[in-house]
């Protein structure tokens, strides 16, 4: 039987197991190709994905990968197309749908996702390849005047449309409006901002009539703004996410699910670690990192084939390790 797109949800936050976001753009897989001195080719972004992919007992740890569109067409060293060796590791492939950020019109400083026009040919196409979620992201920044009202509702509009165009294709959409960390703000007003966003998200998503049973929400922590100067208390992180997501987000929603946001991967393991230890919510709390798990990765491969097992026993760890936070029971040893 064809697993219902409520299935698929369940079984993204399945107990003891996260998601991989290994959707990067080809931009995106430069800077980090760049960041360890590796020569920034189409070539070595693959060798990147294919050492992370082919990383044994991967279902072990994740429920799912997130995929790009240049990603989820290409084949495995092995040659067996990435989303079949994922599907056989018993790890559900996504797909990243948006086409990136443009401003909100001429002059403005905020921004809304693009890609909703040709979403459901693409998304046609996705399925067929293997994808059977996919991933939105907006981005919402903080200012002392932002975000605007107007921000938080267009990037509503635009996520419900797409969640509506991908369960009437039987897939199950994570929608992510990216509160980002960027910023001089206070912890209160991210947990203020974060309410304000999924307040109004939750709204325009039952106003399209979406099923929120098979929907899954991929939000920011509240953290007090990267450059605020103030320490990030794991506890005190905990405390103003949990009540952000108490107050705005509805009991049906299959899952929550992390991003890293630029939280060194020690933060993001210790911060989540903290929100599991403040017990169970209503839905299933995982992570759905991408620079936190695969920096340390990055790090010990540095391109060198050589390092392929001892960066994939790193990948390891980190798994385990993020796995554990999201069970609460992270020590830090
Ligand atoms: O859109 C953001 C990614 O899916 C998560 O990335 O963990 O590096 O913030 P991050």
């Amino acid at each position: 039987m064809v697993p219902t797109p409520q299935d698929i949800a369940q079984a993204l936050v399945a107990p003891h197991k996260g998601i991989l976001a290994a959707d990067e753009s080809a931009t995106t897989m430069r800077k980090r190709l760049a960041s360890i001195s590796v020569a920034e080719t189409p070539e070595n972004g693959h060798r990147f994905r294919d050492l992370l992919f082919t990383t044994p007992n991967l279902g072990t740890h994740l429920s799912g990968v997130i995929l790009y569109d240049e990603t989820i067409r290409q084949n495995a060293s092995t040659g067996i197309p990435f989303t079949k060796l994922l599907a056989d590791a018993g790890v559900i492939p996504g797909i990243k749908v948006d086409l990136g950020l443009v401003p909100l019109y001429t002059g403005s400083l905020e921004e809304v996702s693009r890609g909703l026009d040709t979403l459901d040919a693409r998304l046609a196409e996705y399925y067929e390849l293997g994808a059977r979620f996919t991933k939105w992201r907006s981005v919402i920044r903080i200012t002392d005047t932002l975000p605007t009202e107007a921000s938080l509702v267009a990037n509503a509009h635009v996520l419900a449309q797409y969640a509506v165009a991908v369960q009437a294709r039987g897939m199950v959409p994570m929608v992510e409006p990216e509160v980002l960390f960027d910023g001089t703000h206070t912890l209160e007003q991210s947990r203020e901002v974060i309410t304000r966003t999924l307040t109004i998200l939750f709204d325009t998503l039952k106003a399209y009539q979406v099923d929120l049973r098979a929907l899954i929400l991929k939000t920011s922590m509240a953290l007090p703004g990267k450059e605020s100067g103030t320490a990030l208390v794991p506890a005190d992180i905990a405390a103003a996410t949990v009540a952000a997501l108490t107050q705005a987000v509805p009991a049906e929603v299959a899952g929550i699910v992390f991003l890293s946001g630029g939280q060194t991967p020690e933060q993001a393991t210790q911060n989540l670690n903290a929100i599991a230890q403040l017990g169970t919510q209503v839905w299933p709390i995982t992570f759905s990192y991408s620079r936190a798990l695969e920096e340390p990765v990055l790090q010990a491969w540095k391109g060198d084939d050589a390092a392929g097992e001892s960066a994939q026993a790193v990948f390891i760890k980190s798994l385990t390790d993020t796995v554990s936070a999201r069970n609460g029971t992270y020590t830090g040893e």
